[in-house]
């Protein structure tokens, strides 16, 4: 039986990063991974191949309906699907080679196979060739999540679908139907829709991206409407069933919608299935999560969890902050995850980026607010850019000025929510964003005079 001092269950963000910490700070690390490829969700099928599809075709999209404004001509502009594929693969595989080699720079011992527990500090591993017993004083649970299931709906993974299926479409849907109006549903529905599908989104609540700030969605929301979505607001769907080459949804109380593809996007459920959590007493609460205390720690003695099999938002960013705080607090007994300050960031075009709370989270808490707005109409580097959609919003307590909450929608939102992000998690106040010098021509202007705009004090609007 092979011993470690550590041993992850998952190799996604949250579990390599845990592995090389906890190696980095001196323990013998083995990690069980069931595909044969590192990286997780995140890497082979979640944010990195979707961003690839993202960027590939906002670029077809700009080449058709932009480059002429700049003064270029490009004639008999054509979709070459195969080779866009081809690429989203290649960074998949560069990417997640890298997770290899820093495993093995780390001298982390990899095992390729499904975990299982099988008593107190045991796991087997099952392998191709046979099992492998392997013990560990200190387990993580790192496992991840899967999509959810919705009843009615009949995934075949073909024609009826997850984001799986939706990263790797062999040719343009000419009718997609997206059930769920979330990340997924709007990040792929992107893709396809700047690549030519028609794409309607069936979303069962009275808005789209639910637990985002209400006015920042609804702008999102006609943005993309602009770009050709079809929104059906409080569409609860009855079923999704093959028929022929297409597929009839039926929806509650109106008629069917017959398409070509269907995209089920209505969230993610933790991955415990197979892992044998009974064989060392572990439950699952109401949603399917482990719970775990601050140190991460389960019910049960030396085993832990993090990242989507416990609570909190599913985001990969959120699992690394807890992989290396897990580390940390087992090697040197202190580190934390601020969850007050963890950005969210939706890459549809433009992006839809925040942190911290919400104009309705705060009226919930009885928070008095002050709401700073400032338009990218009205910076300079935007209309350079040709991209003046948008805004930048920030709350800041009224008494003390704190930053409670900052929210863009805008061209490379989800690269400037970082510095509202820092600021925040030093505690800062509008003013002090508003003091900083931000570089003149460019984007992060729009936070300078949001923040600004929280005492009425704004320049340029
Ligand atoms: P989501 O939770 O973002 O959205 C699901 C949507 O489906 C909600 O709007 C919900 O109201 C709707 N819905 C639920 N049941 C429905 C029904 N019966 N009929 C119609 N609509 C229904 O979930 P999504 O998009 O599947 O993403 C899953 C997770 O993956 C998210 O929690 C997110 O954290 C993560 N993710 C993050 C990304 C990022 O950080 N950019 C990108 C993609 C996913």
């Amino acid at each position: 039986m092979k011993q470690h001092d550590l041993l992850v269950i998952g190799a996604g963000p949250g579990g390599y990063v845990a592995a090389i910490r906890a190696a980095q700070l001196g323990l013998n690390v083995g990690v069980v991974e069931k595909e044969p490829v590192l990286g997780g969700t995140c890497l082979r099928i979640g944010c990195i191949p979707s961003k690839a599809m993202l960027e590939s075709s906002e670029r077809f999209a700009a080449t058709q309906h932009e480059l002429a404004t700049h003064g270029i001509k490009v004639e008999n502009i054509q979709l070459d699907l195969p080779t866009m594929l081809k690429r989203k693969e290649q960074v998949v595989g560069t990417l997640t080679k890298g997770v290899d080699s820093l495993l093995k720079k780390n001298k982390i011992t990899r095992y390729t196979g499904n975990g299982r527990f099988v008593g107190p500090g045991r796991v087997n591993v099952e392998a191709k060739d046979g099992v492998i017993e392997l013990s560990a004083k200190n387990i993580l649970i790192a496992t991840g999540s899967k999509s959810a299931s919705l009843p009615g709906v009949e995934v075949d993974n073909d024609r009826i679908g997850t984001s799986t299926e939706a990263l790797s479409y062999p040719e343009v849907p000419k009718h997609l139907v997206v059930i769920g109006g979330g990340y997924i549903g709007m990040e792929l529905g992107s893709v396809w829709r700047r690549l030519g599908a028609k794409v309607t989104v069936l979303e069962y609540l009275d808005r789209i991206f639910p637990g985002l700030d209400t006015e920042m969605a609804a702008d999102a929301q006609k943005l993309l409407t602009r770009q050709g979505f079809e929104f059906r607001l409080k569409s609860k769907v009855k079923s999704a069933r093959r028929s022929g080459d297409g597929c009839i949804v039926e929806i509650e109380g109106a008629e069917p919608v017959t398409c070509d593809r269907v995209l089920l996007a209505v969230g993610r459920v933790p991955n415990t299935d197979n892992l044998g959590l009974d064989a060392v007493g572990i439950s699952v609460d109401k949603s399917g999560r482990i719970p775990v205390n601050k140190a991460f720690a389960t019910s049960t003695p030396g085993i832990f969890a993090i990242g989507d099999v416990i609570a909190g938002p599913m985001l990969a960013h959120k699992a690394e902050e807890e992989g290396m705080a897990f580390a940390e607090q087992l090697v040197n007994g202190w580190s934390h995850v601020d969850y007050d300050v963890i950005p969210a960031v939706v890459y549809i075009h433009p992006e839809l980026a925040c942190v911290g709370k919400s104009e309705e989270q705060l009226k919930a808490a009885g928070v008095d607010y002050r709401k700073g707005v400032f338009l990218f109409r009205a910076n300079g580097r935007a209309h350079s850019l040709g991209e003046i959609d948008g805004k930048v919003k920030v709350l800041a307590d009224a008494k003390t000025d704190r930053v409670l909450g900052v929210h863009i929608l805008g061209p490379r939102a989800g690269d400037m929510i970082a510095e509202a992000a820092a600021a925040m998690s030093f505690g800062a106040s509008s003013e002090d964003i508003a003091r900083t010098c931000h570089a003149h021509p460019t984007l992060s202007e729009a936070l300078k005079e949001a923040a600004l705009a929280v005492s009425g004090r704004a320049i340029h609007s």
